[in-house]
């Protein structure tokens, strides 16, 4: 096959996919104009080559789905009781104030299942302000900041299809009052759509690379590919959250403090499974190590199996809050240990897409797509930390458009919460059965963080008589 083009690096890279059996790439090349070759050659730029050959070769013919998972244990876990919380939770604020720990946004997610336009982070969750999920993030930052008495920087990940998005969106509204240098936008990588039978690349039109993001393990990509950014700013652990949960405690001192104190470097919060089913991963002992189970892979068995006290046995879910040793991740700073290494999963999905001059519309999955997750390098760590959260304080999230895990389950779950907090403040909180209050309730993250801050925000104000509550 012959291709023309001009420039002697344009033609390199050309011979170079020519070489690697991906010549099915410019089929369309004479039919497509100057600019549409240009952008071929630009998405061609993105692709390193030989680490995609080394994934179709690592995994092309191997069983998508899961291998089947060698008997998983219950984890330990730091229990809700347990007292040593109250002590960590001053040395995890010591570190924040020192400066040390940096968070990170997972936000990178399509969010399909909402069906809002738009990043989801601009979704409109609060019940009378209409604050955004992006907007409650960034108060409660504000927040937390200002507990501390020192910047706390925020680095959000998005994918290249919500980027440019999110940065207006930020732009717009002036970071929610968070300075615009605490705070990094950026995109988490892409990788080629492969198909399943040869390994050939994907299009999703004549002349256009059909891309997908590298999952949301990609935040430790991220975090490698910048290293320099978070070792700059004097980072040593960072503090992940995911855009759905408005209450992930940003930055959680007690969280950061146990995983200081205890030498961890991977600790997670989990919340106590009721129902087998709920959809989240669980973390499980497996051997010397601990590992998330995704909640399609755990057994019938264990994942109905019951203690002597009735309690799920496999009850530890993921909440996606992470607290991560940097140089666990990068490889200390002496480098006596090497970067770490991501696990690639493959994963089979069904997309529309133009091979062989024709377009692909199969019903069932015709495509391979290569993604991580950031937990994945849990059973790397050589020691690591389960703590346990309480749901109703720390885990409502946003998933779905309607019924479980939706914006009005998450709404209702800050509503409990924040008339659980009144109570604690000395104010009675009128209830239906199901525990919400009969007046609607906002309390802004800015200024509030939990029932004691409440309680003295209100010692010198009224609350109204009747209507919405909006304490702000
Ligand atoms: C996830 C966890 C599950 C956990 C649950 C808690 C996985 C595979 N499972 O499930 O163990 O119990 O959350 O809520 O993660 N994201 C990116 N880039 C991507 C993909 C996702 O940034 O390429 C972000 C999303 O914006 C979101 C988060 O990662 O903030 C979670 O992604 P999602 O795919 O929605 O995970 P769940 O299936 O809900």
């Amino acid at each position: 096959m012959k291709i023309h083009v001009e420039a002697a690096e344009d033609q390199a890279l050309v011979a170079k996919f020519l070489e690697a059996d991906q010549g099915h790439l410019f089929d369309d090349w004479e039919t497509l104009d100057s600019l549409q070759k240009r952008r071929l050659l630009d998405d061609l730029n993105r692709i390193d080559l030989g680490f995609l050959q080394q994934l179709i070769r690592d995994h092309l013919g191997s069983d998508p789905d899961h291998p089947p998972i060698a008997t998983p244990a219950p984890p330990p876990m730091i229990e809700l009781g347990d007292p040593a919380r109250s002590l960590a939770t001053q040395e995890g604020l010591s570190a924040l104030s020192k400066g040390e720990i940096g968070v990170l946004l997972l936000a990178g997610g399509v969010g399909t299942r909402l069906g809002h336009a738009g990043p989801k982070g601009s979704y409109p969750l609060l019940p009378i302000s209409g604050m955004t999920l992006f907007q409650f993030f960034a108060e409660s930052l504000l927040r937390r900041q200002k507990e501390v008495g020192a910047a706390i920087p925020w680095w959000i990940m998005t994918s290249p299809s919500n980027h440019e998005d999110t940065v207006s969106y930020f732009q717009e509204h002036d970071y929610h009052g968070l300075s615009s240098a605490d705070v990094t936008i950026l995109p988490q990588e892409e990788l080629p759509v492969i198909d399943p039978r040869r390994g050939r690349i994907l299009r999703k039109g004549p002349g256009q690379i059909l891309f997908s993001p590298d999952g949301h393990g990609g935040a430790i990509r991220l975090i490698q590919r910048h290293a320099e950014d978070f070792r700059k700013r004097g980072i040593r652990h960072v503090y992940t959250h995911q855009v759905d949960n408005p209450l992930s405690p940003i930055g959680d001192p007690e969280l950061v403090g146990l995983h200081l104190h205890q030498g961890s470097q991977f600790s997670s919060k989990a919340v106590s499974k009721t129902d087998p089913d709920e959809k989240v991963g669980v973390f499980c002992q497996m051997g010397e190590h601990l590992r998330i189970i995704e909640y399609s892979e755990l057994g019938d068995e264990e994942r109905h199996r019951r203690d002597s006290d009735g309690e799920l046995s496999f009850r530890a879910g993921n909440v996606a809050m992470h607290v991560i040793d940097l140089d666990f991740i990068l490889g200390d700073s002496t480098g006596s240990s090497p970067a770490l290494p991501m696990p690639f999963h493959m994963a089979q999905k069904q997309v529309r897409h133009w091979l062989d001059n024709e377009w692909h519309e199969e019903e069932q999955p015709n495509s391979l797509r290569f993604e991580t997750f950031i937990f994945d390098v849990l059973p790397l760590a050589k020691h690591a930390i389960v703590v346990e959260a309480a749901r109703e304080n720390e885990f409502a999230p946003v998933k779905n458009r309607e019924g479980s895990d939706s914006p009005e389950t998450s709404r209702q779950a800050l509503q409990r919460l924040w008339a659980n907090w009144l109570e604690e403040a000395g104010h009675s909180v009128e209830r239906d059965s199901e525990g919400l209050p009969s007046r609607t309730i906002e309390i802004s993250p800015r200024i509030i963080g939990d029932a004691q801050q409440l309680a003295k925000h209100l010692s010198n104000m009224e609350l109204p008589a009747e209507g919405p509550i909006l304490i702000q």
